[in-house]
Formats: structure tokens, sequence, C-alpha cells
């Protein structure tokens, strides 16, 4: 830049100018900067706890702590007992004993510490980290946005303690009916031709928002996932649980041991429940082969109306899993000839479900009023305000298409029931339409269907 460095500059006004002009974009972008939020909500301006307060904003949706065996998520206020912030956060079961949780309290301009009560959820299923709920009853008198958490109790230099802020601190009427919570997209996910069936279907029966916490997926998903953001409708959390944990691609320690189950699929979970309390009135935890299918409604608002009636205080919903085979495939009357070249299944094709083993649990999935949820789990609410219902499976049921769950058994003990088919006039259309609008169709070479 040689403008104000040339001596006979013929204008110091414009080079005075320029410098003030600097300093407000760098005092800008340091402002910015600092209130860089992981979540997307901006934190407003002035409520930066400011300089008794010190610490770097955490940056990530998993922030490591210095005891490398526990991992800070989230911290949610939660008034619905006590005034206590609930961080959800990922920790070894054994090797974390204390955990101390740093308030900023804004209104005293002073930092309080307190000791956090470290609750384990029961659902681990033998890995050695599981889903915590650290547990830090807010001072009375204190008025904080922001915490921070610590292993020791920190009467040390705090410059290099991780800052949340702290959501949900104001309840809201959910501006939303219908949230579908998908946790954690990993292994380069393909299953394109799916994925965009199941979304279609969401949205025909009623969603509004899906929350996907994504790992990682193929550069073909990213395409569809980009036209569902552009719309509105997705919005994604990125999940990068593996760059801190050995993570299982198994739901049980034993299948092939590591640290934390399914990518962190209950962590994930939770954190979409506490994230939409105040944001959606029911949150469905399913994934992406999965759609809760109502026999007798419409869709979920007709569903949902005709349950609240009959069952006041009710506010978790399980419907019955059933698992149409994907290694099943059947004719069809209809002509699916332009989706195959996208990769993943054609959901159409595969009408042969599993009985009821009436022996077996049942893999529920659920449809939950996040106010009344404390803690879930994958199937079933593990703590809870009110009651829980299991939904009869002639009202609606999970419609689950994956790989068979008794693999053994053989195909004729199966049972034809095209279900699905009945969507056939109205999802066709719309998924040809987002395979071209989403340039997975249309412009340029058909992408290759991949095998497997
Ligand atoms: C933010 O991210 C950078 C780079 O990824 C990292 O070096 C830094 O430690 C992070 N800050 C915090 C508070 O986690
Ligand atoms: C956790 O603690 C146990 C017993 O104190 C120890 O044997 C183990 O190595 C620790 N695990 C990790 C991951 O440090
Ligand atoms: C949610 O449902 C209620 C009635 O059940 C309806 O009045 C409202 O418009 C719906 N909100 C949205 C965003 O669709
Ligand atoms: C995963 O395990 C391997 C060895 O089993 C270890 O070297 C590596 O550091 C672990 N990675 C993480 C992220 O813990
Ligand atoms: C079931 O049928 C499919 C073909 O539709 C076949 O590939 C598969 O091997 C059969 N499985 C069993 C257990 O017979
Ligand atoms: C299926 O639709 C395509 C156009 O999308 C058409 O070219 C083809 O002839 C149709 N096939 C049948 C069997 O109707
Ligand atoms: C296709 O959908 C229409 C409208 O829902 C339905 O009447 C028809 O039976 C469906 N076709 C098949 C073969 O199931």
């Amino acid at each position: 830049m040689s403008i104000c460095g040339r001596k006979n500059s013929s204008s110091p006004r414009i080079c005075g100018f320029l410098f003030i002009f600097t300093l407000f974009l760098v005092s800008y972008y340091w402002k910015r900067s600092q209130s860089w939020d992981p979540l997307n909500e901006n934190v407003e301006e002035g409520k930066w706890p400011g300089s008794f307060c010190k610490g770097r904003l955490a940056n990530g949706t998993i922030t490591p702590l210095q005891d490398k065996h526990s991992f800070i998520i989230t911290p949610y206020s939660d008034k619905r007992q006590e005034n206590l912030i609930r961080v959800l956060s990922i920790i070894h079961h054994q090797n974390v004993s204390n955990l101390y949780c740093i308030f900023c309290c804004e209104n005293s301009q002073m930092i309080e510490v307190v000791q956090g009560e470290i609750d384990v959820h029961k659902d681990r299923f033998g890995f050695p980290y599981g889903t915590t709920d650290l547990l830090c009853l807010q001072p009375e008198d204190c008025e904080a946005h922001f915490i921070s958490v610590h292993p020791e109790n920190p009467n040390l230099e705090l410059t290099h303690l991780p800052l949340f802020p702290i959501r949900n601190l104001y309840p809201e009427k959910p501006s939303v009916n219908f949230t579908i919570c998908m946790s954690t997209m990993f292994g380069k996910y393909d299953n394109v031709l799916q994925f965009v069936q199941s979304m279609e279907l969401y949205r025909l029966l009623g969603v509004q928002r899906v929350m996907i916490y994504k790992n990682s997926c193929s550069p073909l998903m990213d395409k569809v996932l980009n036209y569902y953001i552009s719309q509105g409708i997705v919005e994604i959390i990125p999940w990068p649980i593996d760059s801190y944990l050995n993570v299982s691609t198994r739901w049980h320690y034993s299948m092939e041991g590591k640290d934390l189950g399914y990518y962190g699929q209950i962590a994930a979970l939770n954190d979409c429940v506490y994230y939409n309390m105040f944001k959606s009135k029911y949150v469905l935890l399913i994934d992406p082969d999965e759609v809760i299918l109502p026999l007798k409604d419409a869709d979920w608002k007709s569903l949902m109306e005709r349950l609240e009636k009959e069952h006041p205080g009710v506010g978790i919903f399980l419907f019955e899993n059933q698992v149409f085979h994907r290694t099943v495939f059947s004719e069809t009357p209809f002509n699916f000839s332009s989706w195959t070249t996208v990769p993943g299944f054609n959901v159409f094709e595969h009408i042969h479900k599993e009985p009821k083993d009436v022996h077996s649990f049942n893999n529920m999935k659920m449809i939950v009023d996040p106010t009344k949820v404390i803690q879930t789990s994958v199937h079933s609410v593990l703590k809870m305000y009110g009651g829980s219902l299991e939904v009869p499976s002639d009202l609606a049921f999970n419609f689950h298409c994956r790989i068979g769950k008794h693999m053994n058994s053989p195909n004729s003990t199966l049972i034809r029931d095209p279900v699905f088919w009945r969507y056939n006039k109205t999802l066709i259309p719309r998924v040809n339409d987002v395979l071209f609008k989403s340039g997975i169709l249309g412009a340029g070479d058909p992408p290759q269907k991949q095998k497997g």
C-alpha cells in the first residue's frame, strides 16, 4: 500500500480516514470473532461477559477439556425444577470425578464457581464414554449468559478456558410444530435416493425442520443437503466426534469395542431435543431410513391431535418398528427410469417386512414433546415429566427400510405389505423435482451408480 507511505501524498485527510476506517474494521472483526458462535445463533451485542470473565469462546460443537476425558457439547438453562444449567457432555464414566462450573455473573461482574453434579446417562451400552449431564446449580443473584467448565477448582489463570454461551435462557413459544432430529450421519453417507424419498415424505407429513448431526457424507449427498439447506428445511450441526474419540459404528461395546457407541448418537439426540426445547412443539427422533407413518391420518398434525385428545398429559409417543428388507426386491407398477443412476435404495421396491416378534425387544422410535424430556435414549426416554404411550400399530408405526434384522429368517416368513405405495402419486414427482433441482439429475453426466 503506497497511498499513505508517500511523502508528497496529496491528501493527508484520506490517510487519516483510511487509518480510522481500518481501525474500525479491525475492531469490528475482532468483536465478531469474539462472539462467534458454534450453532449460528449470534451472541447479541452487549452480552459478551467482558474482561472480568476471561476465556475464549468455544468454537466447535464438541469441546475437549484439559482432562482429556470430558467433552462439552452445550450448556442449556433448565428451570423446570431448579435453576440449573444442564451442561450436555460426553465423559469417561469412571475417570472423571470432578467438574467445576464457572459462572460469569454479569450483574456483579464476578465469577462464581460451583462443583457440578455428574450424571452419566444410564444407556451407555458398555462403552467407557457416555452421554452425561453436568448439573450446575446457578448461584442465587448471578445473572450469567456464559459458563465455563474445568476439571479443577480454578483459582488459576482462566484465560485459556473455553467459554460457552448458555442456551434456552429465554423460554419462547415454539415457532414450528414438527422437527426431525437425525443423529450422526457418518461413513461418507451416500444413500441419496432413500434420503430424498424420506425427506419428501416427511414434508408431505408435515415436517418443518430437519436437524442433521453430520460427521461425513458423499459429495453427491452434500449437493442434496445444500439444496435442502437453501430451502430452509435442513440445518446441519457439524459433528467431528471422531477427531476426539475412537467411535464405534455399532451400538453396543461388545460388537467392536472402542470408546463411544454409534458416533455419539445419544449425545446428538439429547442435544437436538434441548436445542428444540422452545423451538418445536414436537420432535421426531428418527434416522433417514425411517418414517413414522400414520395409517388413519393424512399427516402428523392430525395424528398428534388425535393422540393428544385421547391421552392428555402424555409427552412421549412410541411407535412400533417394522423392518422392511432392503435385500428383498419386488416388481412395482411405477416407472423409475430416471432414478437408475442415483446412488441409494428405492424404497418402493422393498415391500417385504419382518413379522412381529413378540419375544424380542422392539426398537420403537419416538415423537416427543421436548419440554417433557429430561434424558433421552434412542428407543425410549430415560427420564421425563408425565407419561409415555405406546401408540397402537394400527394408528401409526415406524416404517424402517434397512438391511434385515433377522437375516437368517427365510424370505417366505416375510410379509408383503406395499403400504409405501400409497404415496406413489404424490411422492414420485416430488422426488424427481428435488433430484433435478439439486443438480443430481439433468445437468452434465449422470452420476455413476455404486453397488453396495
Ligand atoms: C478454536 O479453533 C482453533 C483452530 O481449530 C483452535 O486452535 C483453538 O484452540 C480453538 N479455540 C477453542 C477455545 O477451542
Ligand atoms: C481410567 O481409569 C482406569 C482406572 O483408574 C485406568 O485403568 C484406565 O486406563 C483409565 N482410562 C483412560 C482412558 O485413561
Ligand atoms: C402448528 O399447529 C397449530 C395447531 O395445531 C397451528 O395453529 C399452527 O399454525 C401450526 N404452526 C405451523 C408453523 O405450522
Ligand atoms: C484411537 O485408538 C488408537 C489406538 O488404538 C490411538 O492410537 C488413537 O490415538 C485413538 N484415537 C483417538 C482419537 O482417541
Ligand atoms: C431373499 O430373496 C432375495 C431376492 O429377492 C435373495 O437375494 C435372498 O438371498 C433371499 N434370502 C433368503 C434368506 O432366502
Ligand atoms: C418411463 O418414463 C420415461 C420418461 O421419464 C420414458 O422415456 C419411458 O418410456 C417410460 N417407460 C415406461 C415403461 O413407461
Ligand atoms: C398410487 O397412489 C394412488 C393414490 O394414493 C392409489 O390410489 C393407488 O392405489 C397407488 N398405486 C398402487 C399400485 O398402489
